[in-house]
């Protein structure tokens, strides 16, 4: 069934398919065959051939985007605006395409070799986080984040320990914890979306209390909030960490994608993050989820657990992916800067949006990721608003519930998308209040 169809064009004609008259923007106009002229004019056009960095998210147009056979586009079907699953609305930046296609002319697909990767990572935490710590020798690829999070965890937990998330979090960090056999333990941020450091600190006492091993799952920043933890409440933690003797590993794939005033620290940077494990990517910054690679960084007095890693993990990298992320870093900050620029426009689009047509809808905007969480209770909607806004409005957000404590009705909204389909997401949402049952 066909709701809530778009009445706006979302058409950037620069970019794609000119839109077909009279076509929705709901997308459900076919593509032209793979090889048309169409196809190939906008194939040939990265905007980063030009000069300056024009905003990734206005390079696409809607049914561009539909042709993507990515999870983002293929969960539902062609009539539901999917802004949920973190993927980004944009092409890749030019050093990245320029990067997998000479390895595509080379034939360049064997295994990963070298350091370049942790070479490109250190230069731009140098230059971006004025951090100088992540040496070479104690990074190791990994296949991607989460993989590189549970090998983190074998390092230092064993069968049963305890593991502290702060939900709402990242759904996986229950999922993955679970799956290899270790206990989540909630540790909920505060009201304020911070790091609730009296809680933490219960938690921390309660789960080592006559136990060997404990361990610290960090979001840094956090997924969904976009909370930016600062120098201070990192510091704190590692105290913590110190205090009880609790292993922290730090999930920091979001760190290229702090916005405005806030300031990305690095755990290991701190005073006690020596102790620390970490996972770094190109990933999210990038949109690179699909060419698979990832860094495990471990602070100097962890490098002995990572040295411990098994090798055969090392393995599990494209090298097409290492090939693509490095190039990302080293030479995409510019892409990124635009990007980063676009995420904060569409940032303050969204509060004007939810403030006209869903003002009861509670919203904090974050400092980083391109994730906003949207405190939905006050809709009527129930404890899943994510499964009404699509059932009612023909709009797909993330569902709040598997974010753990504090996820029961809200929806997190995906923001690295035109403002074009931003404001359509919102439509399709303020529609679906309007058709709620019993209204
Ligand atoms: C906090 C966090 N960690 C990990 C991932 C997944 O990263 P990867 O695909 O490298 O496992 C995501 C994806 O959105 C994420 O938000």
């Amino acid at each position: 069934m066909r709701t809530a169809a778009p009445n706006r064009p979302y058409g950037h004609p620069r970019w794609g398919r000119p839109r077909p008259a009279g076509a929705s923007g709901g997308g459900t106009a076919r593509p032209p065959p793979r090889g048309t002229p169409a196809y190939r004019v906008v194939m040939t056009r990265i905007p980063h051939e030009t000069s300056g960095e024009p905003n990734p998210l206005h390079a696409l147009t809607l049914d561009r985007l539909r042709r993507r056979t990515s999870m983002k586009w293929r969960t539902h079907p062609e009539d539901v605006l999917p802004v949920w699953v973190a993927e980004m609305d944009v092409p890749l930046a030019a050093p990245v395409v320029r990067a997998v296609t000479e390895a595509m002319e080379l034939g360049d697909t064997g295994y990963p070799a070298g350091t370049a990767y942790a070479e490109a990572l250190a230069a731009f935490a140098d230059e971006r986080w004025g951090w100088d710590g992540p040496a070479v020798e104690r990074t190791a690829i990994v296949p991607d984040v989460m993989l590189g999070v549970v090998e983190m965890l074998k390092l230092v937990t064993g069968y049963g320990d305890p593991v502290v998330v702060n939900p709402p979090v990242y759904p996986p960090f229950h999922d993955f914890v679970r799956h290899m056999d270790r206990r989540v333990v909630e540790a909920p941020l505060g009201p304020d979306a911070r790091l609730d450091l009296d809680v933490l600190e219960d938690t921390f006492r309660r789960v080592t209390a006559g136990r060997e091993r404990a361990a610290y799952l960090l979001c840094s920043p956090h997924n969904p909030t976009g909370t930016v933890h600062t120098a201070e409440e990192l510091s704190a933690v590692a105290a913590l960490a110190e205090r009880y003797g609790v292993r922290v590993v730090a999930d920091e794939i979001h760190a290229p994608l702090v916005v405005g005033e806030a300031r990305f620290v690095p755990y290991l940077s701190v005073p006690g993050g020596e102790r620390g494990l970490s996972l770094m990517s190109a990933s999210k910054g990038w949109n690179l989820a699909g060419l698979k690679a990832a860094l495990a960084l471990a602070g100097p007095e962890a490098a002995g657990d990572l040295a411990r890693m098994p090798e055969e993990v090392g393995h599990g990298p494209s090298h097409v992916g290492v090939l693509a992320h490095t190039a990302a870093l080293r030479d995409g900050t510019a892409w990124l800067d635009a990007l980063l620029a676009g995420l904060d426009a569409n940032r303050r689009l969204l509060a004007a949006l939810l403030a006209e047509h869903l003002p009861d809808i509670r919203h904090r905007p974050g400092e980083a990721t391109y994730l906003a969480w949207l405190d939905c209770r006050a809709l009527g909607l129930g404890d899943d608003p994510a499964d009404a806004f699509l059932r009612h409005g023909r709009v797909a957000l993330t569902s709040g519930l598997p974010f753990g404590t504090g996820g029961t009705g809200h929806a997190r909204l995906n923001l690295a998308t035109s403002p074009e389909v931003l404001e359509e997401a919102v439509r399709r949402m303020a529609v679906a209040v309007e058709r709620r049952p019993g209204r």
